[in-house]
């Protein structure tokens, strides 16, 4: 096919650790090989992006290099049965965004494997306000709503505001759970109220600062995304037979607890892995998504950018600022 001419935010290394993002034209002859040829419709803005663009070399080794974890758009050219040219699709996860060019450009050349056909209920800009971060909520309740009931407790999402928080706050809220988040942002409670919380508290009320190995139960299920003491506190206050998740570390990477919450409550602490998420599973998640987990979200839940706009939306995802999800237009 001939070589097609299109825009993207690429990051270049300026100087040792320094690093700077910009929309500039390239084309597909600079994509990696690769089965499924894909115009690019709508991307969305994840941490690990943020990572990406600022030099992070456990998300990305070499640069100039385009970020973007996640993206959905229609097929251009295809090696594979699996799908053909005109075919809407999205792709999230895997090495996308990481060393392989991403999601940020108007077009990406993937291994046919990593692609999942939209399902027929869902659009191609409804796939990318959930992204990755809505499909790792659905990875998390998913593990909650299997063995907690709306009778057994509250279940706690941490990091509320962020884009994984507050989906799993509106999808846990919808399915009939009380949920309570934590969050940083004083002026978040309206905004969480409107997704269906019941009760909002402070990041510092949600750390204990006793010590003690194990504290008064309280949650039948938590929802982690920000690890540390955060989520150290959380697995100590859980009721008996709790579930409680783990996804990220934008507080800390550590985990300082103990084995008491385990052997004296039988908590189950199970990581989510929506990068190498295996394919019936991830697909199984889009359905639900497409399906039975359709909901609709508050005015300001997403903003729709350009790629023009993606350099100050990185600064306040690395910030914590941002709230709710960020929408990547690459079609207008
Ligand atoms: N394992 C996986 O497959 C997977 C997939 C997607 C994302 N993740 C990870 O999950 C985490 C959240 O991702 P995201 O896309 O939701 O990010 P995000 O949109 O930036 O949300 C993170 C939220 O965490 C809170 N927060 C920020 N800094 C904090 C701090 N120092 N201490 C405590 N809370 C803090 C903020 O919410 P409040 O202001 O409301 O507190 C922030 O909005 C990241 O670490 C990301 O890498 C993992």
């Amino acid at each position: 096919m001939e070589q097609i001419n299109f825009n993207a935010f690429i990051v270049r290394e300026i100087g040792k650790n320094s690093f700077s993002g910009a929309v500039c034209e390239t084309s597909t002859q600079e994509l990696p090989d690769g089965d499924v040829l894909i115009r690019v419709h709508y991307s969305s803005l994840n941490y690990k992006d943020a990572l990406s663009a600022t030099g992070n070399r456990g998300v990305t080794k070499n640069y100039p290099h385009t970020p973007g974890i996640d993206a959905s758009g229609v097929v251009v050219e295809s090696k594979s049965d699996k799908v053909k040219p005109g075919d809407e699709v999205l792709v999230t996860g895997y090495d996308l965004g990481m060393n392989t060019s991403g999601g940020f450009g108007q077009y990406i050349r993937v291994p046919a494997g990593w692609v999942v056909k939209l399902p027929p209920t869902m659009s191609l800009k409804e796939s990318m306000i959930l992204g990755t971060a809505g499909f790792t909520a659905g990875m998390s309740v998913f593990q909650i709503i299997r063995d907690i009931s709306t009778e057994d407790g509250e279940i706690l999402v941490t990091g509320a505001t962020g884009g994984v928080g507050s989906i799993a706050v509106s999808l846990l809220s919808a399915l009939g759970y009380a949920v309570v988040g934590v969050s940083g942002k004083s002026d978040a409670h309206y905004f969480l109220k409107s997704l269906g919380a019941k009760e909002i508290i402070s990041r510092e009320d949600a750390v204990d600062k006793s010590g003690r190995p194990v504290l008064k139960g309280r949650w039948a299920g938590v929802v982690d995304t920000v690890g540390g003491d955060i989520l150290a506190t959380a697995i100590k206050s859980t009721l008996s037979w709790a579930v409680v998740t783990c996804c990220g570390l934008v507080a800390s990477a550590d985990l300082p607890v103990n084995v008491f919450p385990f052997i004296l409550r039988g908590v189950k602490l199970i990581g989510i892995d929506s990068q190498n998420c295996p394919m019936d599973h991830r697909l199984a998640i889009w359905k639900l998504f497409a399906d039975g987990w359709k909901s609709s979200y508050p005015d300001g839940f997403y903003k729709e950018i350009s790629l023009k706009e993606l350099d100050g939306n990185i600064s306040l995802i690395l910030e914590g600022k941002q709230k709710g999800r960020v929408l990547v237009d690459l079609i207008s």
